[in-house]
């Protein structure tokens, strides 16, 4: 069977602003990885990228720093393609979507499915900001946010509650541009009909089939991706218009269409297209191998993008006809910094080219963390204690350190030559099987879009070889038993090369150093796994500190630096709070509700594990009327041992439930924070069971 051929994408980011590490961590560098496997695996493959250089996301861009909207997508663009480049990823283009090519392709594109008749033209009334003499769409116009009563919700979207808007669902709607509340004007545009398209749609995202035959790989997408396509077209799906009246932007194609241009959403997903032509262009191919045919279309986005993707851009696919659906869309959840999500505005972030800057060469630590708690199932976050404890004791204490005793030991004993194996014990060939199990396994978890776990389990090989030569002993062994040395020495290098192969689409670099320490290079992950990457005698070379380990001051230096911008970014007058990543307020209740609830000091007797169920707890708890039975969700935080005699919150009436075949009698209240730490709430005086909480 021949290898499937890819084309993968990384969306393209406004050129409005730098890349944080919330970008890169979910989008850019699982992008990176996954294509640098399938290059391994000898798939064909193109890797587009560039920045999305049009809408309002642009143009307001450019009003608050005062330039125009070229000079903002040029200096953008500049910036991101560099910290692309420095931070290693690995597009084979990074494109823009001002590029001539793009407009005449976005336009061709257009084009075709309106001589299709795949838009209806529709007249309406739309609010327009009389003193800027401009209709308000998307970005442009604010307001409150008719489901969840957010009073910062956009034209087009909520970015609280996640609904999609329009403008006309606004209430107290406001212009961006002038502040002013806006009036209702005629105006027309193209707009693209999705009711009839939902029936198909439905089937080919949760079961990968297109008119009946299997498209996509059997395999389901992600649930979250899944769940957000079916609750939008559960909603309906309802006509949207594909046009904007604006002067920044890829112009309507047709005539009398002055003043029009094509809606970023439209043009933006051309622009994998486009970018794909210059790279054809430039490198004597043809782009229709990439667009059309058996071969593979795969979207990495974050989650914000998933209907763009998944529902919207797969339809103009269709109507357009003869070009390639996505076979997956592996879209990420968000990454959050130090307990609050990122915020350009309140510069409450980690610039991607800064950190570059600050730390060069340090591309790998980066990567190794990031893919480490990439948001791949929920939201995580970045910490640089994190950053700092999985720097210095993974990669320096596990990866580092063994790699540095297997090469300093070999130049010690063999002067730097590969010395032979001799008769195996059971250890040695339970060590060789996981060498060959462990690429296997990776394998498999990076093409099911895993690549948090694969990276883990590359790891795997360098804990794998800490622990073997921990347990084995060399050092000690040399004196009475040189010739078992020789095979363990000779084991701990084949380990080492094949980290050099294994780590390769995870921390390129590193992985480039490693082949240097051990004079062996591979480009092939068929070469993962192998036992005999390295033959008895060949040399290998002194080795260098891989990782240096990141002190305590490193940490300080950055959160205060994180704290001191907010505190200047900050006036007074954007009274926004920071937003903290708990859950928003629940919806308002009656005085007697709470009054409902009977809520009482207890104090607890007694404590066990109950059985087969890792989460739970059976506590015996004096409440003052009576001791009862609680079974608590906290056996992953607590162990028995250590809350027999503490003081808790006691939610008394609430309904008897059989959890496990017990019957617990009320719940334990407990407070949680955002890294889902318990603590219990201990009262400020010496109160006994009983007393009331009011
Ligand atoms: N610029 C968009 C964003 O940052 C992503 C565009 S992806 C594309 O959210 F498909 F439209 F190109
Ligand atoms: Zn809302």
């Amino acid at each position: 069977m021949s290898k499937a051929k890819y084309t993968v994408t990384a969306a393209l980011p406004y050129a409005n602003g730098p890349l944080h590490l919330g970008h890169v961590a979910g989008v850019y560098l699982p992008a990176d990885i996954f294509v640098r496997f399938l290059r391994m695996n000898h798939h064909d493959v193109a890797f587009i990228c560039g920045s999305d250089e049009h809408g309002a996301a642009i143009t307001l861009r450019a009003k608050k720093e005062g330039i125009t909207p070229q000079e903002i997508v040029d200096k953008y663009n500049g910036i991101i393609g560099k910290a692309f480049q420095d931070f290693n990823i690995s597009f084979d283009i990074f494109h823009r979507t001002s590029a001539e090519i793009h407009h005449k392709t976005s336009q061709d594109f257009f084009l075709k499915l309106y001589e299709k008749g795949k838009f209806t033209e529709e007249t309406s009334e739309q609010y327009y900001d009389e003193e800027y003499q401009q209709f308000l769409a998307d970005r442009y116009i604010t307001g409150e946010c008719p489901k969840c009563h957010n009073p910062g919700a956009y034209g087009d979207q909520c970015e609280k509650c996640g609904s999609d808007l329009s403008p006309t669902e606004l209430i107290h709607p406001t212009s961006t541009l002038s502040g002013k509340t806006p009036v209702l004007k005629t105006t027309s545009h193209w707009y693209l009909p999705m009711a009839n398209h939902e029936e198909w749609l439905r089937e080919w995202i949760k079961e990968g089939k297109l008119d009946g035959v299997q498209q996509h790989d059997p395999k389901p997408w992600r649930n979250q991706v899944i769940g957000q396509c079916m609750s939008w077209i559960d909603g309906g799906l309802h006509s949207r218009a594909m046009t904007r009246d604006l002067d920044w932007g890829v112009k309507v194609p047709l005539p009398n269409a002055d003043g029009k241009v094509l809606y970023v959403w439209l043009d933006a997903p051309i622009g994998y297209i486009s970018a794909t032509k210059q790279w054809a262009l430039d490198n004597n191919k043809n782009w229709e191998d990439y667009w059309k045919g058996d071969r593979k279309l795969i979207h990495f986005i974050g989650k914000d993008n998933i209907v763009f993707h998944a529902v919207i851009f797969p339809i103009l696919l269709k109507d357009h006809g003869d070009l390639i659906l996505p076979d997956n869309v592996p879209a990420y959840e968000f990454l959050n910094l130090e307990g609050a999500k990122f915020s350009t505005s309140r510069n409450w972030a980690v610039w991607l080219h800064e950190y570059l800057e600050t730390y060069p060469g340090k591309e790998d630590e980066l990567k190794y963390v990031l893919t480490s708690i990439a948001p791949e199932t929920k939201d995580s976050e970045f910490t640089w204690k994190e950053y700092q404890t999985r720097i210095n004791s993974e990669l320096a204490d596990i990866l580092g350190n063994f790699v540095n005793r297997a090469l300093v030991l070999t130049q010690k004993y063999y002067e730097g030559k590969v010395p032979a194996r001799g008769e195996l014990t059971q250890e040695d060939l339970n060590v060789l099987g996981e060498i060959k199990a462990i690429p296997e396994r990776i394998s498999k978890l990076v093409y099911a879009y895993k690549l948090r776990d694969a990276q883990a389990e590359a790891m795997n090989l360098a804990r794998l070889g800490n622990k073997y030569l921990a347990d084995q002993e060399p050092w000690k062994l040399v004196k009475t038993d040189p010739l078992r040395v020789e095979t363990i020495m000779n084991i701990a290098l084949q380990i080492t090369a094949n980290l050099s192969v294994v780590l390769q689409p995870f921390l390129p670099t590193t992985a480039k150093k490693l082949s240097h320490f051990v004079n062996f290079t591979t480009t092939n992950w068929e070469d993962a796994g192998r036992e005999d990457l390295l033959q008895a005698g060949a040399m290998t070379n002194t080795p260098e500190i891989l990782f240096q380990k990141i002190e305590d001051t490193l940490v300080e230096h950055e959160v205060a630096k994180l704290k001191n911008t907010i505190q200047e970014n900050t006036p007074i007058q954007n009274s926004e709070a920071m937003e903290l990543i708990f859950e928003p307020q629940k919806p308002e209740i009656a005085f007697d509700d709470f009054t409902k609830m009977d809520i009482r000091l207890g104090k607890i007797l007694a404590a066990e594990k109950v059985e087969k169920a890792d989460k739970l707890l059976k506590l015996l708890v004096d409440t003052g009327l009576d001791k009862r039975t609680i079974v608590s969700g906290i056996a992953e935080h607590y162990l028995p041992e250590e809350v027999i005699g503490k003081t808790v919150q006691v939610l008394m009436n609430l309904a008897p439930r059989k959890i496990r075949g017990i019957e617990s009698q009320g719940m334990i209240l407990m407070a949680e924070n955002e890294k889902n730490e318990l603590s219990f709430l201990v009262p400020e005086k010496e109160f006994n069971g009983g007393c009331g909480i009011h």
